[in-house]
């Protein structure tokens, strides 16, 4: 069910942020036909972002409604406290803030222990270099590219020098690791985030959002890029 590591395809994983939860197994089948590769599920806790969403009781709820590897974005200030439930909950990735984290090593070291991929997020104004001693570790990286706490945020364009920054440390010290970007991505930002190295685009808006629909939102970005 995985993507090979070293596919260089670019990836699109629908945020369900932006989604009409009232009806979810829908709207997830929706983009899983219109070609998404993961599911995005951003987890807020109203402490290490000014917002709440939902967490393992709603992951559990997703598991059995798609085949597509569900991408945990744990925005949350105490992350080693709920590994364990998103792993039970059926989650394959779980991301963790470098901010959130005291012993980023440990946390990182359990989700592979819970037989998961473990992601790093960085907030836009945390520099690249903080990834240097645990990007051996990663299976992915997350750069932001807004304030993470909310969906339908303007993309921050000084985020697309430190992409760059991080995929020159990904080739050089872990090729397989995936980098990913979150926030403001639609068919005007994604081709320059890809430009900077970006491999797996996260969109919200611009997919559920979309006026004409999910498939449609997914078919333009995908436009934009070529494919
Ligand atoms: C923001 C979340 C994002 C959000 C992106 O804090 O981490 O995943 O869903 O939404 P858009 O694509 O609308 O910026
Ligand atoms: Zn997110």
């Amino acid at each position: 069910m995985h993507p090979r590591p070293d596919d260089n395809r670019i990836k699109i994983a629908p945020s369900i942020l932006s989604a009409d939860l009232s009806r979810l197994a829908e709207q997830v089948r929706e983009v899983e036909a219109a070609g998404a590769d993961r599911i995005h599920f951003d987890v807020m806790d109203g402490r290490f972002v000014p917002n709440i969403t939902f967490g393992p009781v709603l992951a559990k709820w997703l598991r059995p409604a798609t085949p597509l590897p569900i991408e945990a974005h744990l925005m949350i200030a105490s992350p080693d406290d709920f590994l364990d439930a998103f792993a039970e909950a059926g989650a394959d990735t779980l991301i963790v803030h470098v901010e959130g984290a005291t012993h980023l090593n440990r946390t990182i070291q359990r989700i592979k222990a819970l037989g998961l991929k473990a992601g790093v997020a960085l907030n836009p104004a945390t520099p690249a270099v903080m990834l240097e001693e645990i990007l051996p570790d990663l299976d992915l990286v997350l750069a932001m590219t807004v304030n993470p706490g909310f969906g339908g945020q303007s993309f921050l364009p000084g985020t697309l020098k430190k992409i760059r920054a991080i995929r020159r440390m990904i080739d050089e010290v872990r090729p397989d690791c995936e980098l990913e970007v979150d926030g403001g991505i639609d068919a005007e930002t994604a081709p320059q985030v890809v430009e900077a190295g970006a491999r797996v685009l996260v969109a919200g808006s611009s997919i559920y959002g979309a006026a004409d629909g999910p498939a449609a939102g997914m078919d333009r970005l995908a436009r934009s890029l070529g494919l």
